[in-house]
């Protein structure tokens, strides 16, 4: 197996090996309660063994979904916010071409809805389903998330106006709870097909449940090669205490080093547009684990050389609150020359004979070094290429050393007591039953 790793310059970013030395009982003690399960959100911990224990049979009954659905479907409508969205869009967007709506593919492109209350969203979004032949997901863990249920009301009434109620009905599968929720009593009511999410699985921890594995395998990718991924990091994460072996250790310890030396902005970097979506999940999986109690990094990202021209500025020479976690991938998917010119009139004939992927790589390195110089310590996640298997990986890695992470900085990673704030006023403001006379908070 190729593994990503975590990899640390000592030389140049000045935490050194005693730091890690030092953090590493904290670190073992938070992993021991991931293990064991015996500290706060204990109750939520059914993700670190999901690539071990899935169940064969329903992710039999997803890929004849899947299929069946594929067969009808120009496009596939995914409606989910937060953890029942982000986790899909981000491996179906590392592996697709950036110009995949423009591609006459015969695999389903994957449109998403339920993540925004934006009016004109939906009015464009209608406007294209009306000339394709689509299906439809809807995800909700709780199955009463306002902007899910909005979309999903919108585009079922589309839905069922093009075909009918009949065949609308064989057009939409719901991923939900088991036994409560206003989604998991509509599928119910309606007969469709419906997916579970493990009570013990939180939402930004549920990628690896239907709640990601069915929208992915929507869009044609190998979910077992996903699985098998995860099922090998996991392996690398619960098995070694060894922080020159286990990578999520290694992060683990970092981050809460750099934390505790002021840097509280953590910046997610990549050299590669299709990893944005990693960022994003990222950026959910330890906002929402760590930001409470007033602690927490926050995470943020950046999308290099673009935002070099934008943020670089900043990073090099700006307050110094933040350290910066590189994804490296070694490997591009595909290969572009860059063509000979004999006028040379642009001056970048140095460039021939070079990859595309050597000069993005140069600008990795001569960022990193700049960085550095400039006072930001710099990690650096190296995948060796991106496919399923490793993002099976990264997945599996980002969220146990997020557990181990959340355990050391001293929060319970599992709850999102934050979220609810937004809700409550918007529903005082809307005059949702149950909600008058409340005081907005
Ligand atoms: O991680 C989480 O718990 C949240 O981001 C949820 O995934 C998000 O709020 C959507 O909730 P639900 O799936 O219940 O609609």
């Amino acid at each position: 197996m190729q593994n990503i790793n975590v990899k640390i310059d000592n030389a140049l970013n000045k935490i050194g090996q005693e730091a890690v030395k030092e953090m590493l009982p904290e670190v073992l003690a938070a992993k021991a309660h991931l293990v064991n399960g015996d500290a706060a959100g204990n109750d939520f911990l059914g993700w670190v063994d999901l690539p071990e224990n899935i169940d064969q049979t329903m992710l039999r009954s997803l890929k004849a979904d899947v299929a069946r659905l594929t067969a009808k479907s120009k496009v596939m409508v995914v409606i989910g916010i937060g953890g029942s969205y982000l986790g899909a869009r981000m491996v179906i967007e590392a592996l697709q071409s950036e110009f995949a709506a423009m591609d006459n593919s015969d695999k389903p492109y994957i449109v998403y809805a339920g993540h925004t209350l934006s009016e004109d969203y939906y009015a464009q979004l209608l406007k294209v389903l009306d000339r394709v032949d689509y299906s439809v997901t809807v995800i909700s863990k709780s199955g009463t998330t306002t902007e899910p249920a909005v979309a999903f009301r919108i585009v079922k009434a589309h839905l069922v106006e093009k075909y009918g109620s009949d065949e609308a009905t064989k057009r939409i599968v719901a991923i939900t709870d088991a036994r409560r929720g206003a989604l998991h009593d509509i599928a119910v009511q309606e007969g469709y097909p419906m997916y579970v999410i493990p009570d013990n699985v939180g939402g930004r921890f549920s990628v690896l449940t239907p709640v990601g594995l069915l929208p992915i395998a929507m869009a044609g990718y190998d979910i077992d090669a996903l699985l098998q991924g995860a099922r090998d990091m996991r392996k690398l994460c619960i098995e070694s205490d060894d922080v020159a072996e286990n990578p999520a250790l290694l992060y683990a310890a970092l981050r809460n080093i750099l934390y505790r030396k002021g840097r509280k902005v953590e910046m997610l970097v990549n050299f590669l547009p299709n990893l944005k979506y990693i960022s994003e999940w990222w950026k959910q999986l330890y906002g929402e684990s760590e930001g409470k109690d007033r602690k927490g990094i926050l995470p943020h990202s950046l999308s290099f050389t673009t935002d070099l021209h934008s943020m670089g500025q900043y990073v090099q020479d700006g307050e110094r609150l933040m350290f910066e976690t590189f994804i490296s991938v070694d490997q591009p998917a595909t290969s572009v020359a860059i063509p000979a010119d004999e006028q040379n009139l642009d001056g970048i004939n140095y460039l021939l004979g070079k990859s595309l992927n050597e000069i993005n790589h140069n600008a990795e390195l001569g960022t990193m070094i700049a960085h550095r110089g400039g006072g930001v310590p710099v990690l650096k996640i190296a995948v060796p290429k991106v496919d399923e298997y490793t993002l099976g990986q990264l997945i599996y890695f980002f969220e146990f050393a997020c557990g181990v992470s959340g355990y050391t900085l001293g929060v319970n990673p599992f709850d999102q007591p934050g979220v609810e704030a937004y809700k409550k006023n918007m529903f005082i403001l809307l005059g949702k039953p149950g909600y008058e006379g409340q005081q907005l908070v």
